[in-house]
């Protein structure tokens, strides 16, 4: 699995610990910034990530912020992108099964690495329902 990773300076101690974990567990990575606690802007990881994913050469995106909340907002706005904002357990998982969710933004400012990793563990192995109530919404969605 291909997955597209970018943060702002406010999610960037996060993001380069999930990378060290996704390199760990094997997954392929590439990493659109930033690359320094200095202050960034958000957007442009943010459309990187999601362009990345959107155009098929990443199966998956994880965005890190300050609250995880500017990224999820940019994210969105490309079209294919289905991106939640996540900090609990059950929520990845129910983000997968229910709206199969392709990016996955995070807050490094509101939660700790432990939680965090799990978090993207959760979400990376849960496979989408297919139910047809679910993909009937995500066809709406797209449709929109
Ligand atoms: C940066 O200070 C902060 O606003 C940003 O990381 C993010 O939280 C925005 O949603």
């Amino acid at each position: 699995m291909k997955i597209a990773l970018g943060s702002d300076h406010g999610g960037f101690v996060l993001k380069e610990e999930i990378k060290g974990h996704l390199l760990a567990k094997g997954y392929e990575v590439e990493d659109f910034g930033c690359y320094s606690l200095d202050s960034v802007d958000y957007n442009e990881a943010a459309i990187s990530v999601s362009e990345g994913v959107a155009s098929g050469l990443f199966n998956r995106g994880i965005l890190v912020c300050g609250t995880g909340i500017g990224m999820s907002i940019m994210a969105n706005k490309v079209k294919g992108i289905r991106a939640a904002l996540v900090h609990d357990l059950f929520t990845a998982k129910a983000t997968r099964e229910h709206n199969d969710t392709n990016v996955l933004t995070m807050g490094g400012r509101v939660i700790g690495g432990g939680l965090a990793l799990d978090i993207v563990d959760t979400w990376l192995e849960t496979e989408f329902s297919n139910a047809e109530r679910h993909l009937r919404r995500i066809t709406k969605i797209n449709n929109y």
